[in-house]
Order: C-alpha cells, then sequence, then structure tokens
C-alpha cells in the first residue's frame, strides 16, 4: 500500500471524513512512479493567498462535498512567498497544505515563475520580456519575463528550490506544475545572443547555415553568426522563421528544466514533473518540450461554449501524444471562459461529457479552473465552482455527479490507456513550414489535419496522434496529413514501417522541404517518392472546387495536386474532374502496395463526404474495426485497456439518446444507460472482458 493510501485509510480511521467514494478506492499498486496515489484525480485550481484563512477550512469542505480529491495551488502567489528579495515566508503555504491534507487532498504545487512579483522587475527591469518591435513589458499582468534572461532563471531556480526542499516528501504533494502556460517568446538582447549560440551549435559555421538558407536570396548573405536578426515575423528567409520557432522551442524547454533540474534531487521520486500547456499552440515543439517531463499535462477549454467534440478529442489526442503515456487535464471551465468574444456557456450535461472525453482519450486527472471569483482581478467573469458568496455555482451537482462517478470507475480505469490501431503524425515543422507560406489563405493547417482526422476517428473509435519520430509499429495504418517537412531519418523510419507491412497514407503537401525549410531537389513526396513510384508533378491553390471521381467520389477544394505515377505498379484510385483546367483527368489518390504494406498518396483537400469514404476504405484496407458497430455520430467511442482489463466509454454528445449496439462480452459498469441507449449527454461506461 502506497503512502497515499495508508494516509487517507488512517484520516478515515480517524474521522476525518475521505470522501466516501475516494476511500472506498483500492489504489493498486501501480508499475508506475507515482504508485500512490488514486487512479483518477479530480479537483480544482485553489488559491489560499487569496482568502481570508478564516475561510479555508470552509472551502475545502465544500470541496470535499463536490467529491473533489486533488487541489491545485501556489501557481502565481510568488510576491506572497517571496514578498521582498531573499525572505521567504511559506508558513502560510505550509497550513494551506496542512488544511488541504486534514481534508484528504492530494496536492499539486505551482511554481509561481509565471508572475514575477514587482520588488522583482522593478529593481531588475532586464529581465521583462521585450516584444518583437522592442517595447518592453511592465508589472501587472503575467509572463512578462524573458525566457532567456540568466538572472531570471536564477530567481526561478531559487524559488523552485525553497519550495523542493520543503514540499519535495510531502506524501500529499503528488505532483508539481513548471510554470504555467509558457509560450511568449523574448526578443531582448540576452535573446538575441541565445539566437546566435542556437544558430552556431545548430549549423556549426556560418557558411552552412548561408547554404541551408540560400542566402544568396536578396543578398542575405551573412559573414558571422552575430548578423542575423532576430525575428518571428515579417518578410524574412523562412529558414530564418522555421529556425526562430527550433531556438523558442529550445529555449522554452531549457527554461521549464532549468527548474526541473533544481527540483528533481530534492522531490520524491513517486511525484510527477510536468508543465501545462494551451490547445494547438504553435508557439513550440511540444513533443521536445516533454521529452524530460514525467507527464503531459494541458488546459481544455472550449471557448465558444459549442463543443465540437471531435476537433476537441484531437486536441487530447496529441497531448497523450506528447509521451504517448496518460496525461492530467489540469484545467478545464466549470461552465464557461472569459477571454472569447462572446463567453457562451457549456449547456446543461456537457461538462461533465468534457470530463469523460478527457478520461476516454487517456486523462488521468480532471481539475477544474477555478474554485470562487476573487472580488478583484482579471479574470472575475470566468466560470468557477462558487459564486463570488462563497455559495455553489448552479454548475456544482453537475461537477460532483462527475467527480463522484470519475471516483467509482477509478478502479477500473486504473492502469488502463486509450487504444487504437490508427496514428496520425503531427508535425510542428510542417505546421509551422505551412503557416509560413500557406499559398492559399484558408490553408489552416489544423484545421487540415482535423478534416483527416474526423472520419478516422468517427470510424476507428481510437486513434493516437504522435510525433514522426515515434515507433509506429503497433499500429496497422499511419495517417500524416501534411507532412510537409520531412527529414531524411523520418523518411527512412516510414519506409522500414511500409516494408513491414504497415500502411501509410500521405495527404497534400507531403515530403516537400527539409527541416531548414528548404525544398527537397526531388518533387514530392521528396525522400518518399521512389517508394511510392510517383511524384507531384505540380501543385494547385484552388478559388473553386473541382470534382473527384473513382474509388471514392466528390470534391476537393483549397488545395489539389496532380500527381504522375513513375513505377508501373501504381494503382490510380481517384482522379479529378477540372473541365478545361490543368487537372482534368490527371490522378488525385494514387497507391503502391509494397509487400503486405502500402504507401497511398492523398493530392488534394477533400470536402468531409468525400474524406469519409476515403476513411472507410483505408480503415478497411488495414484491417482495422470499430469496437461498435453502427454509431451514431453523436455518440463518441472510447475504449481503454490495460492491466488484463477492457473498458468501453460512451459519450453522448447529441441532444436526444442514442441506441448503442454493446459489443459482444459487454457488462454495463455505470452511468446513463437504459433501454439499450446513452441518455443526450450522458455517459456510460462499461467492462469489455480481459485485455488481449
Ligand atoms: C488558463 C490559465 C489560468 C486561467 C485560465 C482561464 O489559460 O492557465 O491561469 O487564466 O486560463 O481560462
Amino acid at each position: 500500500m502506497g503512502l497515499w493510501a495508508g494516509r487517507a485509510l488512517l484520516a478515515v480511521a480517524l474521522g476525518m471524513g475521505i470522501p466516501a467514494a475516494l476511500a472506498q478506492t483500492r489504489f493498486p499498486e501501480r508499475a508506475t512512479a507515482f504508485a500512490d496515489k488514486p487512479a483518477v484525480a479530480v479537483g480544482v485550481a485553489w488559491y489560499p493567498e487569496q482568502w481570508p484563512e478564516e475561510r479555508w477550512e470552509t472551502d475545502l469542505r465544500l470541496m470535499r462535498e463536490t467529491g473533489f480529491n486533488t487541489v491545485r495551488i501556489a501557481e502565481f502567489a510568488w510576491s506572497r512567498m517571496e514578498p521582498e528579495e531573499g525572505r521567504f515566508d511559506f508558513a502560510w503555504l505550509d497550513r494551506a497544505i496542512a488544511a488541504a491534507k486534514r481534508h484528504g487532498m492530494m496536492v499539486v504545487i505551482g511554481t509561481p515563475t509565471a508572475a514575477p512579483p514587482a520588488w522583482l522587475t522593478q529593481k531588475y527591469p532586464e529581465v521583462l520580456r521585450v516584444d518583437e518591435n522592442g517595447a518592453r513589458a511592465g508589472h501587472g499582468g503575467r509572463r512578462h519575463f524573458s525566457f532567456a534572461s540568466a538572472r531570471y532563471r536564477d530567481f526561478c531556480r531559487q524559488i523552485a528550490t525553497e519550495l523542493a526542499k520543503r514540499y519535495g516528501h510531502d506524501p500529499a504533494v503528488v505532483g508539481w506544475q513548471i510554470d504555467n502556460e509558457v509560450g511568449p517568446p523574448s526578443f531582448d538582447e540576452e535573446s538575441v545572443a541565445a539566437w546566435h549560440a542556437f544558430l552556431q551549435k545548430r549549423y556549426g559555421t556560418v557558411d552552412e547555415l548561408n547554404r541551408r538558407w540560400t542566402t544568396e536570396y536578396w543578398s542575405q548573405h551573412y559573414n558571422s553568426f552575430d548578423q542575423v536578426p532576430l525575428h518571428a515575423t515579417g518578410q524574412q528567409n523562412p529558414g530564418l522563421l522555421l529556425d526562430f520557432k527550433h531556438f523558442v522551442s529550445a529555449t522554452w524547454t531549457d527554461y521549464v528544466q532549468n527548474q526541473v533540474r533544481a527540483m528533481r534531487p530534492l522531490i520524491d521520486a513517486r511525484a510527477f514533473i510536468t508543465t501545462n500547456t494551451m490547445f494547438w499552440n504553435a508557439g513550440f515543439d511540444h513533443f521536445q518540450m516533454h521529452q524530460d517531463l514525467d507527464l503531459a499535462a494541458w488546459d481544455n477549454y472550449i471557448q465558444e461554449g459549442r463543443p465540437d467534440w471531435v476537433a476537441n478529442g484531437a486536441n487530447h489526442d496529441l497531448v497523450r501524444g506528447y509521451k504517448q503515456h496518460n496525461f492530467w487535464l489540469m484545467e478545464t471551465q466549470p461552465g464557461r471562459v472569459d477571454w472569447a468574444p462572446v463567453n457562451r456557456a457549456l449547456d446543461p450535461g456537457q461538462v461533465r461529457e468534457m470530463a469523460w472525453q478527457a478520461v476516454a482519450h487517456g486523462a488521468d486527472a480532471v481539475l477544474y479552473w477555478q474554485w470562487r471569483p476573487t472580488a478583484n482581478g482579471q479574470e472575475t467573469y470566468h466560470g468557477a465552482v462558487l459564486g463570488q458568496d462563497g455559495q455553489p455555482n448552479p454548475i456544482q451537482p453537475e461537477i460532483a455527479h462527475t467527480a463522484t462517478d470519475l471516483t467509482r470507475a477509478a478502479p477500473l480505469l486504473a492502469d488502463t490507456a486509450p487504444a487504437a490501431d490508427v496514428a496520425m503524425l503531427f508535425s510542428y515543422d510542417s505546421r509551422w513550414a505551412i503557416d509560413l507560406q500557406r499559398h492559399h489563405k484558408d490553408f489552416d493547417p489544423i484545421k487540415a489535419f482535423t478534416d483527416f482526422y474526423r472520419p478516422l476517428r468517427v470510424q476507428a473509435q481510437g486513434v493516437h496522434i504522435v510525433a514522426p519520430e515515434a515507433d509506429l509499429a503497433r499500429y496497422r495504418l499511419v495517417v500524416a496529413p501534411n507532412l510537409m517537412v520531412l527529414t531524411e531519418p523520418q523518411a527512412k523510419a516510414l519506409e522500414a514501417y511500409v516494408r513491414a507491412g504497415g500502411h501509410l497514407v500521405l495527404g497534400p503537401r507531403s515530403g516537400m522541404r527539409d527541416d531548414a525549410d528548404a525544398l527537397w531537389p526531388q518533387r514530392q513526396p521528396g525522400p518518399l517518392s521512389n517508394l511510392l513510384g510517383a511524384r507531384v508533378a505540380q501543385y494547385y491553390a484552388l478559388d473553386e472546387s473541382v470534382g473527384i471521381t473513382g474509388a471514392v467520389s466528390g470534391k476537393a477544394a483549397i488545395w489539389a495536386e496532380d500527381i504522375t505515377p513513375v513505377a508501373r505498379d501504381v494503382q490510380v484510385l481517384a482522379t479529378y474532374t477540372d473541365k478545361g483546367g490543368w487537372l482534368d483527368g490527371k490522378p488525385a489518390i494514387v497507391t503502391r502496395k509494397v509487400g503486405r504494406g502500402s504507401i497511398t498518396y492523398v493530392g488534394a483537400w477533400l470536402d468531409p463526404a468525400t474524406m469519409a469514404q476515403l476513411a472507410t476504405s483505408l480503415l478497411a484496407d488495414a484491417g482495422v474495426t470499430p469496437t461498435v458497430a453502427g454509431a451514431d455520430p453523436d455518440l463518441e467511442i472510447g475504449v481503454r485497456a490495460g492491466g488484463g482489463k477492457r473498458l468501453l466509454i460512451a459519450i453522448n454528445h447529441g441532444k436526444t439518446a442514442h441506441a448503442l449496439a454493446l459489443p459482444a462480452g459487454a457488462t454495463p459498469a455505470g452511468g446513463d444507460w437504459a433501454d439499450g441507449q446513452v441518455a443526450a449527454h450522458g455517459v456510460a461506461w462499461f467492462t469489455l472482458g480481459r485485455d488481449k
């Protein structure tokens, strides 16, 4: 039995009122570093520093009554922890953590470095962030520091060290969050110097940089690294702009690791270290950021309050892919946000749906943001569990229902992870390179990715999203919607996957450029064109759709490529109809068998119905079958498997009940399942017998 379990049972024995459902959780011995926490954490961001201490007990009691077992604290409280330079005050935090413990809460501590105190930025203004136009940030908001500032990093290391020394062996502290949603880069002098050092390390010599960026263009030639300007936008060489993203990725990763390195030796190995990230954030390479973190965590907000379950699910799958492991949902909204153009609240039932969706996609924690709005401060309009009077908001019973269900289902969920036979490749380089030169204003790489993902997820009922370098052997089908930047090693690994019997599908714009954003000398798909036995003769931005006819038929819009087969065994699956145009009669989709595997190239952005037909045939060819046959598109199906278990989760995102044809061996385990149907906005879960 782990420490947490021991402490929880002791608390129960002492009559401290651990939530009943939590106390029943068996906390099975798990083969992970985090052996002593419940399989599912449910909780909230709590800011004790913002409230009188007399209120803490009431808040914690209400949290417990809501079914919460976890609080995340401290991530913006630097001015309370260190009111003056070098003078630390953790007494209040000691008391807050002790109070949380008395109520049976697990604690995640955030390092407060997203919000440097006024004394720091006043005395050391050089730590302040400078934007691309040269304007220096001031105090009063957050994230107003430079990610490259050595002095700022010293302060970060110090506060992180103090926290780790004090709470690193506290059994209630199950995890650590570094900073909060890192992101905006800085253009101050230290950042410029770091940029030059980065380029030197990447290219070795300035001649190599000149070669890779083709700087003979417009007299861009550099004689030394220190001549290279630091830019994120504007009319710059695409090689420079892509390397800017690489630089930002490396700098943020190192910024986070600066704190991790200080904390690791001071905290128990069972506690995780993570950072919380934002949805589809293009700021830095999240695969790189997570290499030396223990798990991924992210903040899922439905900006307009109208969830598109498939698109949201894709983001969960991407986060799972950062470490190819279950993750934490570190923040989600109790109803609404406060930063959308219209901050519409989710409909009744949807907060619960979104929590279960996260779990179905691999979340082992669901934490709400936030507990209660403060009297003032920038976020008083945001959704919260309590109102300003300290009493529950109308959303509280739904959250309590969710928390109770998740805690009840925790023993079933323990040691399971989302199952999938299909993987999609997400490449930050490709996303950035497309965004830098879209060639068609509507070629939004995330929309293009999601259009591929949608029918695959709906039909296959499980898709993993992974980096192009990931080990793909376990997947029957691998789809890379727009793998524009493709390196030689990536191409080799993909070829090996196909030769070993895998089915690889490349979408438009794939294999066009290398990782300095330079065109490959051969036509698309560049280093994979020999394997495909075909090449893209020309690409076209479309202002009107063109027809697609063949094994799938319908329309293509925005983008279309004319593919020329070269090898004799290449099969043309569909051609264009484009009377009087360049594309008329030209191949749009080609495929080639390679042993038991295959490589397919889809040259056009297909409309949703055509994409759905294509997904059906790709899944059939790869032998992928859904767990539940004939599910309504409003019904999200997910399977979590592991530890000898298989669990089916069905979430009805629709406004009416939907029939669910249970697979053989499925046994209802909980939720809104009656008369063969899942209720409107309902959730139901079932055991499916033993894992394969
Ligand atoms: C997140 C942030 C939180 C809070 C929340 C409101 O991005 O991490 O601190 O601001 O948004 O939606």
